[in-house]
Parts: C-alpha cells; structure tokens; sequence
C-alpha cells in the first residue's frame, strides 16, 4: 500500500515535525514540555529520538493544511482531524501528547497521543483502525528495535510506550510494545522471525500478570521454539514507574537479574490470591501447578518439587504420585 497512501504518510511526517517543533519550542508547548521533562523524566535528546510532539489546542495543524491547500479527500484519509456535528473540523489529538507510531519498515502510519488532564477518562487515544494503521499487526518501536533483536536473537515485549522509552534508558534497545490491545499471533510471528527468546516485561500488577499468562500461551502455541523469559516487577509498578520512583538502576537490575522461567513465573502467580496454609486451598494450587510442572523438562520439575516438599511438607513421592496422574490435554 506504499504507493497509494504515500500522500497520507507525507502528511504524517509533516504532522510529527510540526507537533515536535510546537513541544520543544514554542510558548503552546510548554506546558506539555514541562510535564514530559519534569513528571516523566525525558531530557529533550530523549524526546527527539522518538519524535515525540505536543498538538495544541489552536489547530495548528489544521491551519497549515489549509495553508498547503491539501485536498480535502487526502485530509479526510489522514483521520488526523475530527469534524463534529455542525461541521467544525479540529486536530484529532488536541491537548495532546503525541508520539508517531511507525511500521516495521519505519514509516509513520499514525499517533497515539497522551491526555494532559488528569481527569479526561479517555488517558491513550490512537489513530482509528485503517488499512494501514493496524493494531494487531503494529509493535511499537519494532523499526528501530529490529537491529537490536537479530544481533542479540532476544526481543522485549511491554504494555506502553513510556515503557520501552524506560527499558531503553535503561540499556535495553530491543524493546517493543503493543498499542494497548493483546499480543496476536501476528506481532508473535513477526519477532518470531529474527528472536530466538522472548522477554515479556509487564506491569507488576494483576492485569500485567494476566497478560503474561495468556502472550506464555500464545508463543508457545505459535513459536514452540522460541524461549520465554519473563520479568514480574514489585509493587504493581510499570517500567516506568520503576525507573521514576525507584531509579534507572533498579530497573536494570530487574531487568538483568529478575528473569523467571515460564514455570517459575506460573508457579508464582498461582499463589497469588491463596492461603495456602489453608488445605482446600493449597490442594487447589496444586491442581493448578502439576499440568505446568507434567509440561515441564526434568531439572526444573524436580527444582520445584523440591520446593513443595521443603515449604509445605508434602513428601516427594505424594507429589510425584499426584503429577504420574496428571492428563495433560492433547492440542
Ligand atoms: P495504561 O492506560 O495502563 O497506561 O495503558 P499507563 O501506564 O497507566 O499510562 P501512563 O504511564 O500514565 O502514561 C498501557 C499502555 O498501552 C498503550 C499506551 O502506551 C499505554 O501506556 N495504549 C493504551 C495505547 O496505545 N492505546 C490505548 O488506547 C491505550
Ligand atoms: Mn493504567
Ligand atoms: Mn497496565
Ligand atoms: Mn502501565
Ligand atoms: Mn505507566
């Protein structure tokens, strides 16, 4: 589709130059610019290297394509702008903070932009669904990510954008995020293709952790070969949340040393929620944990067997009569 919507792109990077231009240097940008450096912790090298921008509220953009005289067939296309009712037209993401979202060959196909306002329910708005701008289909920071995944055959998948910005910081280049939706078998065969392990580094809380359970599932049913390492971090925090509140270093240190494996993390998540002291309930955990250990290679079954057996008194061989009677589901 490169050709027929190659008007439509060139509009995209003529918005991105624009909205960044408006961030870094003018009065309509301060406000969005003091909270990137100051509650987000971004220094404008930061800024420039993802293309971030701030769209204001005076249609800046609007303005200059009537000044361009675009057509308004092509201005329509770009979904950059809302008309309502009364037939007034707007820039889409005004009071916005806007990042460019670009496609694996590092085109730009739309935005996502960040309210300012505390209040505004809606926190994340992307661009509408098009041929082009493709949910399911787009990781954000892939482009620039590529390189750094087939030299190190490992990708990083988050849940946002200040997410892989934060991994980046701190030292990590192969980070991708989704755009607020669920990994698809899409995004899973695409770094399938150059990554021979895959990293997932959600937010620390619960939903995070229910991401984590359902993308193990999905590369294992899409990419069986593809290792899966996965990082839980503390106290509900995000990656950026740990960069800002308890340091670069701290996240790095999660990052290079936090690395659980699929049965680790599954194990550990199924406490989560239960008292296990309680026997319904660790029999109940049991029966949730011995089809992930059956799965399980030898070395890591008898780890955490052992484990059982030390915290909870449950001898080894109970443990293993139980798992011999585990029926794991054919696919
Ligand atoms: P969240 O709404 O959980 O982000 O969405 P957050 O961490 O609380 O946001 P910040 O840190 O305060 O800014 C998770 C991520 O999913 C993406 C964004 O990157 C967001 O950070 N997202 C969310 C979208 O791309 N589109 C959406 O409509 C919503
Ligand atoms: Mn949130
Ligand atoms: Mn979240
Ligand atoms: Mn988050
Ligand atoms: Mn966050």
């Amino acid at each position: 589709y490169g050709q027929r919507f190659a008007k439509v792109f060139e509009l995209y990077t003529a918005a991105q130059r624009l909205y960044q231009h408006i961030l870094l240097n003018t009065t309509a940008g301060e406000e969005a610019l003091k909270y990137l450096e100051e509650k987000r912790g971004l220094d404008q090298a930061t800024i420039q290297k993802y293309g971030i921008g701030y769209v204001p509220e005076d249609n800046a953009f609007l303005h200059y394509v009537e000044e361009q005289n675009i057509d308004s067939k092509l201005r329509d296309e770009s979904n950059l702008f809302l008309t309502n009712d009364s037939g007034q037209t707007r820039d889409r993401f005004a009071r916005r903070v806007v990042w460019p979202i670009a496609n694996a060959q590092g085109q730009v196909v739309g935005f996502s932009g960040r309210t300012l306002d505390p209040d505004n329910q809606i926190k994340y708005m992307n661009s509408p669904e098009s041929s082009f701008f493709n949910k399911s289909q787009l990781l954000y920071h892939f482009d620039q990510a590529k390189s750094s995944i087939r030299t190190t055959k490992t990708a990083m998948i988050l849940e946002g954008f200040m997410d892989v910005i934060s991994a980046n910081l701190a030292g990590e280049e192969i980070g991708v995020a989704t755009m607020g939706t669920a990994l698809t078998a899409y995004h899973v065969r695409q770094l399938a293709r150059i990554a021979q392990k895959i990293l997932l580094l959600y937010d620390g809380d619960e939903a995070g952790q229910k991401a984590a359970k359902r993308s193990i599932a999905l590369i294992n049913e899409e990419a069986p070969k593809v290792e899966i390492g996965i990082v839980v971090l503390p106290d509900d925090l995000d990656p950026d949340e740990m960069r800002l509140q308890r340091g670069l270093p701290a996240l790095q240190k999660a990052m290079e040393q936090g690395v659980l494996t699929p049965t680790e993390f599954l194990v550990q998540a199924a406490r989560t929620g239960r008292n296990l002291s309680n026997q319904a309930q660790y029999l109940d955990f049991l029966k949730e944990i011995l089809p992930i250990l059956k799965k399980a290679g030898p070395i890591e079954q008898e780890t955490q067997l052992n484990r059982l057996t030390e915290e909870f008194g449950t001898s080894k061989e109970a443990l293993k009569a139980q798992l011999a009677e585990v029926v794991l589901p054919k696919n």
